[in-house]
């Protein structure tokens, strides 16, 4: 199999979000955030591939920052994995972190209160810690029949490529699936995460949801140059 790296285009968005769709399809707060992933019907994913399709070329059109890097198999020219990066020169939460809002559940249903809930609490970590020129690897997958053969390896050799040319220390939020591979290329492991909870008595409703949609990630940090420096966080 022969193996090939490069940016990708617009026009490449539809097929990307195809392996996203598939890469992710057993991950719950995938499934929280991208409804249509991990179900059952076709035509139903097909459709949720095509909104994400058209959100991702929105947000990457209106974005400086923003990369998406894909792999080809060039025996079959199909994409087999996809990687997003957001590659900031200057500090990017100069104005705080910004609220976003779980806009595809319906207003006022217990589901949008928290899946917003979550996503804020996301959003406020990152915005606390990496408030500094840095590269955010938004995500990375292969397709599970391309997996361990060196696809996101690749994408990450990119990656920190990148990174040191630009002097830049890296940050990413791994799923138990990434974390081995992040710390091949320098990473270390910061702080386990889990799902976080609002103050106060929680209600049989939310308590059904955080064991549905759990929110599981190891906040890892890789330093400039991949070298283990005094800068702590806070
Ligand atoms: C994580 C993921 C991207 C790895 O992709 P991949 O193309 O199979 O990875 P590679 O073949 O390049 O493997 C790179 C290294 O990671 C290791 N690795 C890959 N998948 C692993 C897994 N599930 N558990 C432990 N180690 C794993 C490989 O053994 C290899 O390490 P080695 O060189 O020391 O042997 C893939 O499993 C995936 O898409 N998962 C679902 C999405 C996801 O969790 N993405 C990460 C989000 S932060």
């Amino acid at each position: 199999m022969s193996l090939r790296l490069s940016e990708a285009t617009l026009e490449d968005m539809h097929e990307m979000q195809t392996v996203v769709f598939a890469a992710y399809s057993n991950y719950p707060f995938a499934r929280l955030v991208v409804p249509e992933i991990g179900t059952e019907s076709i035509d139903i994913i097909e459709k949720g591939i095509q909104s994400a399709t058209g959100r991702s070329i929105r947000l990457w059109k209106a974005s400086s920052t923003e990369y998406w890097i894909k792999i080809v198999d060039s025996e079959t020219g199909s994409i087999v994995g996809v990687s997003r990066w957001q590659i900031y020169k200057e500090s990017p939460f100069t104005n705080g972190a910004p609220h976003v809002e779980a806009e595809w559940y319906p207003v006022g249903s217990r589901i949008r209160e928290y899946c917003t809930y979550l996503m804020n609490h996301r959003l406020k970590r990152q915005a606390n810690r990496c408030n500094l020129p840095n590269i955010w690897l938004n995500m990375i997958c292969t397709h599970p029949k391309y997996r361990r053969r060196g696809v996101a390896a690749l994408m990450m050799q990119w990656g920190v490529t990148k990174a040191d040319e630009i002097d830049l220390e890296m940050f990413v939020e791994a799923s138990s699936d990434g974390t081995h591979l992040y710390r091949n290329f320098g990473f270390v492991v910061v702080e386990e995460l889990s799902t976080p909870r609002p103050k106060g008595e929680l209600d049989e409703e939310w308590k059904t949801l955080e064991a549905e949609y759990p929110f599981e990630a190891t906040w890892m940090w890789r330093p400039k140059q991949g070298i283990q420096s005094k800068y702590c966080l806070k």
